[in-house]
């Protein structure tokens, strides 16, 4: 049965229930060209300047020390407290640590790269893959690969889309005294760190 408009949102959906709905519906294409992207993206935190730490899958902080070479690990940025928002795709990122002939064996930050994971093509969710001959992300749905060093798609149907639409969003990374992992507030445009699901001009 149909639902009615909850009366707290004035009749329009709440970013929150927009997630679930597409989580319902097991795709997001199906909202691409209908969707107001500006009421679903992250907010913007670099209004707040908080950084955020890079916070891994069993709830640790990334730390240089300890985060092997040629990894990868899912991590939520903006992180909420609600966890219906922390399941959106919109959220999750790849936290890489470069192989070593990428320079992964680095102590700073130039050794780790953190991409949007929602593919450029049509919003799957992509991964890293670190097995020799690999060393790449890869999209499921129709093959896109992306470069682990610079996030642009060199193969697939990614890849033949125009810029900025054929790199993934990216996020700046500095690391503390302490070896721990943070990530800068970011500048969500097509120049700055990009725009998920859209993409981010290489400079
Ligand atoms: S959604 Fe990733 S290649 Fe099509």
């Amino acid at each position: 049965m149909a639902q009615r408009p909850s009366p707290k949102s004035g009749g329009k959906v709440s970013r929150r229930d927009f997630m679930k709905l597409m989580a319902a519906a097991g795709t997001v294409m199906t909202f691409a060209v209908f969707a107001d992207w500006g009421k679903f993206l992250p907010p913007p935190k670099q209004q707040t300047g908080e950084r955020q730490m890079v916070e891994l899958p069993d709830g640790s902080q990334a730390n240089v020390n300890s985060f092997p070479v040629n990894h990868a690990e899912a991590v939520i940025f903006p992180k909420s407290d609600d966890p219906v928002l922390n399941k959106e795709a919109f959220r999750t990122w790849q936290f890489i640590r470069l192989p070593e002939e990428l320079g992964g064996k680095k102590n700073d930050a130039s050794a780790f790269r953190m991409y949007s994971m929602v593919c450029l093509h049509l919003w799957c969710l992509w991964k890293y893959w670190p097995q020799d001959g690999r060393k790449r992300g890869e999209c499921p749905c129709h093959g896109s690969l992306y470069d682990p060093l610079t996030g642009k798609a060199f193969a697939g149907p990614a890849s033949l889309q125009a810029p900025p639409s054929n790199v993934l969003p990216s996020l700046d990374l500095e690391i503390t005294s302490d070896g721990n992992v943070w990530i800068k507030p970011p500048n969500w445009s097509p120049n700055g760190n990009g725009v998920v699901g859209f993409g981010r001009f290489l400079t």
